[in-house]
């Protein structure tokens, strides 16, 4: 079956979603997207949307940012990707993808909210990153300021950045990139957030690092700190303070929960998966599944309940 997608204020085939070569969205980098990850329920009778509340606000967040419109109120934006997906009959994991752009044909690089266009798309997603641990290179690449290029908007030009620093982390070697702020402090990785773990304590740096008002992280915090008493601080982290951290991990929509064997080569507690780590990730992996009820409400079902 051709995949459907919603563009230009309805559900199409894939191959009616086409922009053109001119579109300043493409030329220029104009827009903003969210990454919102679907679970299949243990016995597989439901999809649960991961916070998509939260991701549907930050893309609106965005779009205001970038003087961009969504297609409609939070609400409404949620109830056309609950419908996106059941016109593509989702029931396993899944990964949705909203775009908002600048779709005019005009030359020069304008934001404008009445050329936006929004499309979105979905397709299947296990491990964005392996689920083994990996190995991360500090990039030489700097973390794009605040005032340059807002990374709290998730624009879709800022993404250069993150692809220049992936490319070279690959090119040497690595799996992933950590970009530093032009201070020198942790900012993220190309499409992660940064947690150590220093003597049993959870460290990561705010968002005022140039890095994403991160909804993995967000919530990463609430289940450390709230149900499993794991003492959290947040703080500026400096470049060699994560060589000698006892854990490391990445987090994000894609990434989840990918622990960090190694940061320019040096191996982070023995090159193993500490305590931890090994414990968020158990957590965080029952309460996507739906088996933590107290966080059922993080959980969007996409289907119908039954006797509904
Ligand atoms: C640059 C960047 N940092 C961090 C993240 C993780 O944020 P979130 O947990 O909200 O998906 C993402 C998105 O996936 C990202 O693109």
């Amino acid at each position: 079956m051709e995949p459907v997608i919603y563009f230009k204020g309805d559900f199409r085939p894939e191959h009616e979603a086409i922009i053109s070569v001119r579109s300043r969205g493409l030329n220029y980098g104009l827009g903003c997207f969210a990454g919102i990850r679907g679970y299949r329920s243990d016995d597989g009778s439901q999809l649960n949307l991961f916070r998509l509340d939260r991701h549907v606000r930050r893309l609106e967040a965005g779009a205001h940012i970038l003087c961009l419109r969504l297609p409609g109120t939070v609400e409404e934006v949620s109830n056309i990707i609950i419908e996106l997906l059941r016109r593509n009959g989702v029931r396993d994991d899944v990964y949705v993808r909203p775009i908002v752009f600048a779709n005019s044909n005009e030359l020069s690089p304008l934001l404008d909210p009445d050329t936006s266009e929004t499309a979105i798309f979905c397709m299947p997603l296990g491990r964005y990153l392996s689920s083994e641990p990996i190995d991360v290179g500090v990039s030489s690449w700097r973390r794009v300021r605040e005032n340059a290029l807002p990374a709290r908007a998730k624009a879709t030009g800022g993404y250069l950045n993150s692809a220049l620093a992936r490319r070279e982390a690959i090119d040497h070697g690595y799996t992933e990139a950590i970009l530093l702020t032009e201070d020198g402090h942790v900012s993220e990785g190309s499409a992660e957030h940064v947690f150590i773990v220093r003597d049993g304590q959870l460290i990561s740096p705010p968002s005022t690092e140039d890095n994403l008002d991160g909804i993995t992280r967000q919530s990463l915090i609430t289940l450390a700190t709230e149900d499993l008493h794991i003492p959290f601080v947040e703080r500026s982290i400096g470049r060699t303070e994560l060589y000698v951290a006892d854990e490391m991990f990445l987090c994000g929509t894609g990434a989840e929960i990918t622990p960090v064997r190694s940061v320019d080569r040096r191996p982070i507690g023995g090159g193993r998966v500490g305590p931890v780590t090994r414990r968020l990730a158990a957590h965080f992996e029952a309460v996507v599944r739906g088996r933590v009820a107290s966080r059922k409400d993080w959980l969007t079902p996409v289907w119908p309940e039954q006797g509904q």
